[in-house]
């Protein structure tokens, strides 16, 4: 089989990260672009100096130069404004905007066949907005958010226990923004459901801790999180990749399932060759189902602001 191709879009936080992180688990040939030039290129040859030291399989070319993404089996767009102490991710919707459509234009010129996974913020929009330009089919376009918040909700989780974090597996749905839906009722620690270990308060406090995971670390350090992120994204490509058949949180286009018609928002997916091979339907209670829909009508109302964009 030949190697994989990953094209990493945006050679800043999150995207240098990703490709590193690509590199460095072997997952194939990494091209890392961006318009800075000189950027893409200098964090490249630091990833080649870095195998000298830790011997990592893959290489990194960083290159302003969109053909040589040219065939890419995925790419992960990170190309776009992060936000700052006081923005909400809505505030870079704009801007955000018109990078996804000129870079979704690149794509699909260069790599006609791979799967999309964005990452840029607002993500879903940024994700419907990958969708429409690209007219793939909507099991390649998907949107990285799911794989984080749900791992800073089990981060919050395994403190509070003082257990291993691998031994939590929850699902979380819903938009990428203050109003996503962490699913108690579908965590567990080790098979054993969240409440049975954890009074409902503290659940409380945690999925509340989730919900603004992001801008919390936006206060403390001054912009937004990438280690976690970035992990997030290649995981994603990882399973397409390997056709591991993951089940995760990820950002896919819905219509019928979960009353939300035509959107693209969180769900639990199955992660395969084909991408977003399946949308896993949980049976919802009245409450989940009222948060999932309160959250989705926020991402359709951005979606017809960002309409009159492109
Ligand atoms: P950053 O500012 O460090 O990097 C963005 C890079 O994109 C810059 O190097 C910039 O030069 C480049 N860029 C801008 N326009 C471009 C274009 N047309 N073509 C190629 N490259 C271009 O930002 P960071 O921290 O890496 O964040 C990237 C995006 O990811 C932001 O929108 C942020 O909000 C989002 N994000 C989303 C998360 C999620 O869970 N979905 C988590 C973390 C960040
Ligand atoms: C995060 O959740 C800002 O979306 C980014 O960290």
């Amino acid at each position: 089989m030949s190697r994989a191709k990953i094209t990493v879009v945006g050679a800043g936080n999150v995207g240098a990260t990703a490709a590193q992180i690509a590199a460095s688990k072997g997952l194939g040939d990494v091209v890392l672009i961006d318009i800075v030039k000189g950027l893409p290129e200098g964090k490249a040859l630091d990833m080649a100096q870095l195998k000298g030291v830790n011997a990592s399989a893959g290489n990194v070319v960083g290159t302003t130069n969109w053909d040589a993404a040219a065939d890419s089996d995925i790419v992960i767009i990170t190309s776009g404004m992060p936000r700052k102490p006081g923005m909400s991710r809505d505030d870079l919707l704009a801007k955000n905007a018109g990078i996804v459509k000129s870079v979704t234009e690149q794509i699909v010129r260069t790599s006609p066949n791979s799967f999309i996974i964005v990452v840029c913020n607002p993500l879903d929009v940024m994700t419907y907005v990958a969708a429409k330009i690209s007219g793939f089919e909507k099991n390649r376009v998907m949107g990285m958010a799911g794989a984080l918040d749900s791992a800073r909700f089990a981060c919050f989780i395994a403190e509070d226990l003082g257990v291993d974090i691998a031994d939590i597996r929850g699902v979380l749905m819903g938009g990428h923004g203050d109003d996503m839906v962490p699913l108690p009722r579908f965590t567990s620690v080790a098979g054993i459901p969240l409440g049975e270990l954890m009074p409902q308060n503290r659940i409380d406090m945690h999925v509340e801790r989730a919900r603004k995971g992001g801008i919390e670390i936006v206060n403390l350090k001054g912009t937004s999180a990438y280690y976690a992120p970035a992990a997030g994204a290649v995981k994603m490509a990882e399973s397409i990749l390997h056709d591991s058949k993951t089940i995760m949180s990820c950002c896919a286009y819905c219509d019928g399932q979960y009353n939300v018609g035509g959107a693209f928002v969180g769900v639990p997916v199955m992660l395969g060759a084909n991408g977003v091979e399946k949308i896993i339907e949980l049976n919802l209670n009245e409450k989940e189902l009222s948060e999932l829909a309160v959250s989705a009508s926020h991402v359709k109302e951005l979606v017809s602001v960002v309409e009159t964009m492109l």
